[in-house]
């Protein structure tokens, strides 16, 4: 089975690299390591699970740049795969690398931002 290292990184607490298989969201594999992430309705609709890509691992750029249109040589929908269609953020937001965490499955190594900083980038759910 194929894993990929996936590390979350805070702005108030300690950076943790956790292991998601390919058959697990990064959700789930935090909550297997024992991290917390907050959570709702594990859907894809709510948004409280959100974060934000910021670096693929092995990329010769990282996805760290933009919220307006700067150059981008990583795609963050390379990273991740979806259980089902993440309809809780518009393409803009997914262009921008938030990623819905509880339906994420991640296909690279990679370097996520989470916790509430990045919650309040985001606009609220259509959905919830
Ligand atoms: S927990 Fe609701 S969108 Fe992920």
């Amino acid at each position: 089975m194929t894993s990929h290292d996936v590390t979350l990184e805070r702005t108030d607490g300690p950076n943790r690299t956790i292991e998601v298989t390919d058959d697990e969201t990064v959700l789930e594999a935090a909550g297997r390591a024992g991290v917390r992430l907050p959570y709702d309705c594990r859907k894809g609709t709510c948004i409280t699970c959100v974060g934000r890509l910021i670096e693929i691992e092995g990329a010769d750029t990282d996805v760290d740049a933009d919220a307006d249109g700067a150059a981008r040589t990583a795609d963050p929908a390379d990273a991740f795969t979806y259980r089902r269609s993440p309809a809780a953020l518009t393409d803009r937001e997914r262009a921008d690398g938030y990623v819905l965490l509880c339906i994420a499955q991640p296909r690279v190594d990679c370097r996520l931002e989470v916790g509430p900083r990045v919650r309040s980038e985001v606009g609220d759910s259509p959905w919830a």
